[in-house]
């Protein structure tokens, strides 16, 4: 395999499952080292097994425990990978969850966890990364990009989501988090952007496509008529994070199979 990204570096957050460690893969698959950052001690498994995959396909990296909601933790996370590698070229600002509820009951708890992580995660990661890129500036050989922030976002950056406004806000709020960065780090050649997935088969959203049932009411809402998988995903983070992207920042690329295309009004309205 063409490796598009050799000897990059690049901290992922949430990467021990779901899309996290599928973009893990997918990078270390075109050539880069991966920080796998997992939130608590019970994920370290999981991100060691992710690491493992890595390593066993002859690539690289480390796990790295770091809840991104705090700032001390981010900071020590960022520190620690330059102190490795001497160098990081991209963040893959991936780490996110869902703490569903009907609106009128939904905890201040639950709001702020999801907001923490979500939001305020994307907030710190990117700041450390900022912090790094523009220090370092161009690097020659390495990549025409002082630096490459991917921030996972979702379709629900712009389709409403009832019984989800916690997860909804903290996309929303992701969308402008990103476009705001974008337009004041692109002339120090920062390119900053946003994926925006639709349904793909994680833990996040098992029960929407764990009985054939399920997924039959889950592909009304999908003109391409398939659930979306990891892959789909990891493949665009490896070309949104490669030189063939280089003119594209500030922007959502939906990996969606049509999710957002208004599906309802395909034979009506
Ligand atoms: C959510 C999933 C959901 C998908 C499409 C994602 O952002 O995390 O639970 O299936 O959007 O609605």
């Amino acid at each position: 395999m063409e490796q598009k990204l050799q000897g990059q570096v690049a901290i992922i957050t949430g990467a021990s499952s779901g899309i996290g460690a599928g973009c893990a893969k997918a990078l270390a698959a075109a050539g880069v080292t991966i920080v796998v950052n997992h939130p608590v001690e019970a994920t370290k498994a999981a991100a060691q097994a992710v690491l493992d995959e890595i390593t066993a396909g002859g690539g690289k990296g480390m796990i790295y425990q770091c809840d991104v909601s705090k700032e001390d933790e981010v900071q020590r996370m960022f520190a620690d990978t330059v102190k490795q590698y001497g160098v990081l070229d991209i963040l893959i600002n991936n780490a996110g969850l869902q703490r569903d509820s009907p609106f009128q009951e939904m905890t201040l708890e639950k709001w702020n966890f999801v907001i923490g992580v979500n939001l305020t995660g994307q907030f710190l990661c990117a700041r450390e990364a900022i912090r790094i890129f523009l220090k370092q500036g161009i690097i020659q050989g390495r990549s025409r990009a002082a630096g490459k922030i991917i921030c996972m976002s979702s379709v629900h950056e712009m389709i409403p989501w009832a019984g989800h406004a916690n997860y909804a806000a903290s996309k929303g709020g992701i969308m402008m988090l990103m476009k705001s960065i974008a337009q004041e780090f692109a002339p120090s050649k920062i390119r900053i952007n946003a994926i925006g997935p639709g349904a793909i088969k994680t833990p996040i959203n098992h029960s929407a496509w764990e009985t054939p049932a399920a997924e039959k009411i889950l592909l009304e809402l999908i003109p391409y008529n398939r659930v979306g998988v990891v892959e789909d995903i990891g493949s665009a983070a490896v070309w949104l994070a490669s030189d063939e992207s280089d003119y594209i920042t500030g922007q959502t690329i939906f990996v969606d199979g049509g999710m957002t295309l208004f599906p309802g009004f395909s034979t009506n309205g």
